[in-house]
């Protein structure tokens, strides 16, 4: 059976659900390149505060992904879109290991700090608890961690914006708008 694409209305996600999509996606939009730029500027003040905002940002990231991962278990996610399998299948993959990077990238990067011998910020509001002690060897096995991860973060997330926009420009089948306030 052939459906015109164009005329599919998928089921959206929940208000809540699309909240936490989209204040963790501007987080992790802005949070990539910090971190790549952040280590190349000459040492001042600003380079310094830059740190502080990015290692502050991915604290949050951490907490609002734990939030959506046991919101997602407990509630669930709407049927999935009405596509062909491999698009799904695709979808499913790119979306778990965004779950999976999005909480192991900023833990690995918050032992790599304790380990390093200070604990994590959050906007000058407290501090996360130091999960072990000092470490200068495990520290910088870490951060090297650290930063592949964060590179595979941004090629993920430049993988899923480009398919959100195929989804949208080329397929027109509904599932962009799945995200979407309203739909
Ligand atoms: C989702 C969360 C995070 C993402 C996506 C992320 C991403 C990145 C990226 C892309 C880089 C640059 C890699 C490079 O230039 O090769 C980086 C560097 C860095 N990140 Fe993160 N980061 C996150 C969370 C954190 C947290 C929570 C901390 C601190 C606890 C942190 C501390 C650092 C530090 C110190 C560097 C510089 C490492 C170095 O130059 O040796 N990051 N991060
Ligand atoms: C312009 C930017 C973005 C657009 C247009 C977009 C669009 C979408 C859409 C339409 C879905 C639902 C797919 C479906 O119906 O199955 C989705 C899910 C998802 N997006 Fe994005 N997204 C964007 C940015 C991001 C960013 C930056 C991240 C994190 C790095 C992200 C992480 C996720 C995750 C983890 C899911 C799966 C949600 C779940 O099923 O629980 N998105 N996105």
């Amino acid at each position: 059976m052939s459906v015109a694409p164009q005329t599919y209305q998928q089921q959206g996600y929940s208000t809540i659900a699309k909240s936490l999509h989209w204040i963790v996606a501007l987080c992790v939009i802005a949070i990539v390149p910090i971190g790549i730029m952040m280590g190349r500027l000459p040492d001042g003040n600003f380079k310094n505060n830059l740190f502080e905002f990015h290692k502050s940002l991915g604290a949050l990231v951490l907490m609002l992904m734990t939030v959506r991962l046991i919101y997602r278990i407990v509630h669930g996610v709407p049927p999935e879109p009405k596509i062909p399998a491999f698009y799904r299948f695709a979808g499913n993959v790119t979306h778990w290991a965004l779950y999976a990077m999005l909480l192991a990238t900023p833990m690995v990067a918050w032992i790599g700090y304790n380990a390093f011998g200070v604990r994590v910020p959050f906007f000058g509001l407290f501090e996360l608890p130091a999960l072990v002690g000092k470490n200068d060897a495990l520290s910088e096995t870490l951060f090297a961690f650290h930063r592949a991860m964060g590179i595979g973060v941004g090629v993920l997330m430049a993988m899923h914006i480009g398919a959100a926009l195929f989804h949208y420009f080329i397929r027109k089948d509904g599932v962009l708008q799945r995200m979407l306030p309203g739909s």
